[in-house]
């Protein structure tokens, strides 16, 4: 009877203490992938706000490098400037993501050449929203649609405050240049501190990335 009594216990104690464990490992996995790799989301914050004491505040770069992609180019070359300035990398995604018909150039009637005729037109951004607070420069990307920014840029710049933040736009394009879409959205964001922007292909070096950044200091 008592070795009945012993075996009961042990199983007990193990069941404990494998719940223990799937559970702190849980807790800890979602922490560590927030302090460490993404950007500031406004809801993220919530689970640095619950820590205890014990657990220190998460650090984060104070650059943030925020990009539009619709194919994927603009995407690589943000990727490369994160690398490079060990900043913090934001996707803006539309609310209603473009599909290939949506960005047909050869079609007047498309979806992202209407957007681009009309100035007043704002894209919903369906990415999370961003804390920009703790960032001190944002490198911000897109691909030149029309000769300009697209409008869904126009949607960020309207949304957020830059005040004290250092905003460095950068394109990728067929071959246009970046035009007026740096002037276009700092007049739109009403704040920040805006540098004159620079367009770049999508297969631009690591290398010439890193002289033009070291240029901008
Ligand atoms: C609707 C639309 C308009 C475009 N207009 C231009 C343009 O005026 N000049 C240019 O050089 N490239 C133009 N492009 C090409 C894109 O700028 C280029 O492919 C860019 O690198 C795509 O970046 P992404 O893959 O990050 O979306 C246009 C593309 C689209 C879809």
């Amino acid at each position: 009877m008592n070795k009945i009594k012993t075996l009961l216990a042990v199983m007990m104690v193990s069941t404990m203490v494998f719940s223990l464990t799937v559970s702190g490992s849980t807790d800890s996995d979602v922490n560590s992938g927030t302090q460490t790799t993404e950007a500031h989301i406004a809801s993220e914050e919530n689970l640095t706000e619950t820590s205890t004491d014990s657990e220190p505040a998460a650090a984060h770069s104070d650059i943030l490098v925020a990009y539009f992609s619709a194919t994927g180019t603009t995407k690589g070359v943000a990727e490369k400037i994160a690398s490079i300035t060990g900043g913090e990398l934001y996707e803006i995604l539309a609310a209603e993501p473009y599909t290939e018909d949506d960005l047909n150039y050869n079609d007047s009637s498309t979806r992202a050449t209407k957007e681009q005729n009309d100035k007043n037109v704002r894209p919903e951004i369906g990415s999370e929203d961003i804390t920009l607070e703790g960032y001190t420069t944002i490198y911000l990307g897109f691909p030149i649609w029309w000769g300009e920014e697209p409008r869904i840029l126009d949607t960020f710049v309207e949304k957020y405050s830059f005040e004290g933040i250092t905003v460095i736009p950068f394109c990728t394009s067929g071959g246009s240049g970046i035009g007026r879409s740096g002037s276009n959205m700092e007049a739109l964001a009403e704040s920040g501190t805006w540098l004159d922007g620079e367009r770049f292909s999508g297969s631009v070096s690591e290398e010439d990335l890193k002289s033009w950044i070291d240029g901008l200091k």
